[in-house]
C-alpha cells in the first residue's frame, strides 16, 4: 500500500503505508487554489507539532541570502506571513518558505525542466496536443484537496504533522500533485498533465529532500470509447494506461526492460507501479491506476472511467542525467547549471568536485514524542544543504525501558571545503536545538 511516490532509492518511502495523498486544483488560469489568507484556527490535527520553534534558526547557507517576504506564484502574491506563522497549527520553517515559487520545473535549461518538456513532447506527439498542461498551480492547497478529495482516509499517516507541512489546520503545502485532480475534473478537463513542487517532511539523505517535483497525468474516457471494444471500462482504461506509460518509459530511457507491480493507492483501483531495469537494478518510476469511481462521480463524471499516474521528476532525472545528490537540483553553482541545455535530455552530469564529508555522531535518550523527521527538520534548519545525511546508527532500550538513539550526521558542501571550526559550530548548534526542542536527553 502506498500513497506517494518519493524520489529516492528507498522506493516509495514513507508513503508506503496504506494511505497518503492529497489534492487541489485550479483551472487554466488557476489561482483558485491559493488560499493563503484563510485560517487561523487553533485546532491541532493531532500528531506531532514542531511549529515555529525552528524558525529562529538560520542555516549558514541561508544566512547570506535575505529571506524574501513575498513571492508570486501563478499570478498570486503570497506573503511570508501567509505561510510561516507563529501558531501551533503551523509547522512550516523559513527554509521551506524560501523554496516556494522557485518552480525549478519551469526552467528550460534545468534538468527538471528538460525532463518535463520531454514528457510533454511525448504526450503532444502521441495524443495530438490533447493533454492540457498545468505547471503553475499554487502549491498551497486545502487539506480537503490534498487528502479528502482523493479519498485519503481520515486516519492516514500522511495527514500527520510529522509528515506534512501545515500552514494551519485546514491548509497544507501539497504533498502530491494528485491534490489537483478533483478540481480539474470538476472543471471539465478530460486530458491533463499537472507538474509542480510538492512538500513532505522527511529524513535526510542523497535522494530525499523536503521539496521535490511531481507530474500527474489524467485521462477520462466516455462509454462509447470502451463500448466499441469487447472490454469493460476498467479493463479498457488499465490497458490504455499501461500502453501509454510503457511508451513514455521507452521515450525517456530507450529500449529498457519493464515490469508492472500491483500496489495500493487510495485514489485508484486497480493500482500499479512501473519499474524499469536500469543499471542492474529494478527502479520504480511511477505510480498509477484506474481512478476510483467515487472521485469521478463527485466531479460530475458519472458513467465515465479514467486513469491517473504520478511520477517523481527528481528520481527520473537523477537516473537520466546521472546526478548523484538531490541537493544539486537546488544549487546555483554554475559548474552545475552550465552543464545542461534546453532540449538535451540525458546529458551525463560530470561531477565538478568531491569535497570530503565530515561525520559527527550524537546520542540521546528519546521521549515518546521523538520522531526522526523532527530531528531532520532541526538539522536542516541549522545546517541547510550542508547536511548530506542523517542516519540512525545505534538504537537500544535499557532495563529501565529508556531508549537511546545514536545518529550520525554527514556534513558536506557540494561547492567548497568546510573547515573543522565551521562543522564543530554546526554540530554544537544542532545539539543545543535538539536538546531544547525535542525533549530528549543528550548522552
Ligand atoms: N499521488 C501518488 C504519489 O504521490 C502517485 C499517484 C498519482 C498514484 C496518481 C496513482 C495515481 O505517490
Amino acid at each position: 500500500m502506498k500513497m506517494f511516490i518519493q524520489t529516492g532509492t528507498r522506493g516509495i518511502s514513507t508513503y508506503q503505508f496504506k494511505m497518503n495523498m492529497a489534492v487541489t486544483l485550479t483551472n487554466t488560469h488557476h489561482s483558485t487554489l491559493c488560499i493563503p489568507s484563510l485560517l487561523k484556527q487553533s485546532q491541532l490535527l493531532g500528531g506531532f507539532n514542531v511549529s515555529s520553534s525552528f524558525r529562529s534558526l538560520s542555516s549558514s547557507s541561508a544566512r547570506s541570502k535575505p529571506v524574501v517576504s513575498a513571492l508570486e506564484i501563478g499570478g498570486v502574491t503570497i506573503d511570508k506571513d501567509d505561510v510561516v506563522k507563529d501558531d501551533p497549527t503551523n509547522n512550516v520553517p523559513d527554509s521551506i518558505y524560501t523554496k516556494l515559487g522557485l518552480q525549478l520545473h519551469k526552467r528550460d535549461k534545468h534538468p527538471l525542466g528538460i525532463l518535463k518538456n520531454a514528457i510533454h513532447s511525448y504526450f503532444d506527439t502521441n495524443y495530438s496536443g490533447k493533454f492540457v498542461k498545468f505547471d503553475d498551480l499554487c502549491p498551497i492547497v486545502s487539506a480537503k484537496e490534498n487528502f479528502d478529495d482523493v479519498l485519503v482516509p481520515a486516519d492516514h499517516v500522511s495527514r500527520s504533522y510529522n509528515d506534512t507541512y501545515y500552514i494551519d489546520a485546514q491548509t497544507v503545502l501539497r504533498c502530491h500533485t494528485s491534490a489537483h485532480q478533483a478540481e480539474l475534473l470538476r472543471n471539465g478537463h478530460t486530458h491533463f498533465l499537472v507538474t509542480g513542487d510538492v512538500y513532505r517532511r522527511d529524513s535526510i539523505d542523497s535522494t530525499h529532500y523536503p521539496v521535490f517535483h511531481q507530474m500527474e497525468g489524467v485521462r477520462v474516457f466516455s462509454p462509447d470509447e470502451w463500448e466499441a471494444s469487447s472490454k469493460d471500462g476498467t479493463t479498457y482504461a488499465a490497458e490504455d494506461l499501461k500502453k501509454c506509460l510503457e511508451g513514455l518509459a521507452r521515450h525517456l530511457f530507450g529500449a529498457v526492460e519493464m515490469r508492472w507491480v500491483d500496489t495500493y493507492f487510495p485514489f485508484t483501483e486497480p493500482s500499479f507501479e512501473l519499474e524499469i531495469f536500469f543499471q542492474e537494478k529494478w527502479l520504480e518510476v511511477l505510480g498509477c491506476g484506474v481512478t476510483e469511481q467515487e472521485i469521478l462521480k463527485r466531479s460530475g463524471n458519472v458513467d465515465k472511467v479514467a486513469w491517473a499516474f504520478g511520477l517523481g521528476l527528481e528520481r527520473l532525472a537523477m537516473v537520466l542525467f546521472e546526478i548523484p545528490d538531490i541537493r544539486l537540483f537546488w544549487t546555483s553553482d554554475e559548474r552545475f547549471t552550465s552543464q545542461f541545455s534546453k532540449g538535451q535530455l540525458g546529458v551525463k552530469f560530470k561531477p565538478f568536485s568531491k569535497f570530503p564529508p565530515c561525520y559527527k555522531d550524537m546520542s540521546f535518550w528519546i521521549s515518546d514524542s521523538f520522531t526522526e523527521n523532527n530531528l531532520c527538520e532541526i538539522v536542516r534548519a541549522v545546517a541547510g544543504d550542508l547536511a548530506e545525511e542523517v542516519q540512525l546508527i545505534d538504537n537500544f532500550t535499557n532495563k529501565k525501558g529508556m531508549t537511546s538513539h545514536c545518529y550520525r550526521i554527514a556534513y558536506r558542501s557540494m561547492e567548497r571545503s568546510l573547515t573543522d571550526e565551521e562543522i564543530n559550530q554546526l554540530q554544537f548548534n544542532v545539539r543545543e536545538e535538539v536538546e531544547s526542542k525535542l525533549k530528549v536527553v543528550l548522552r
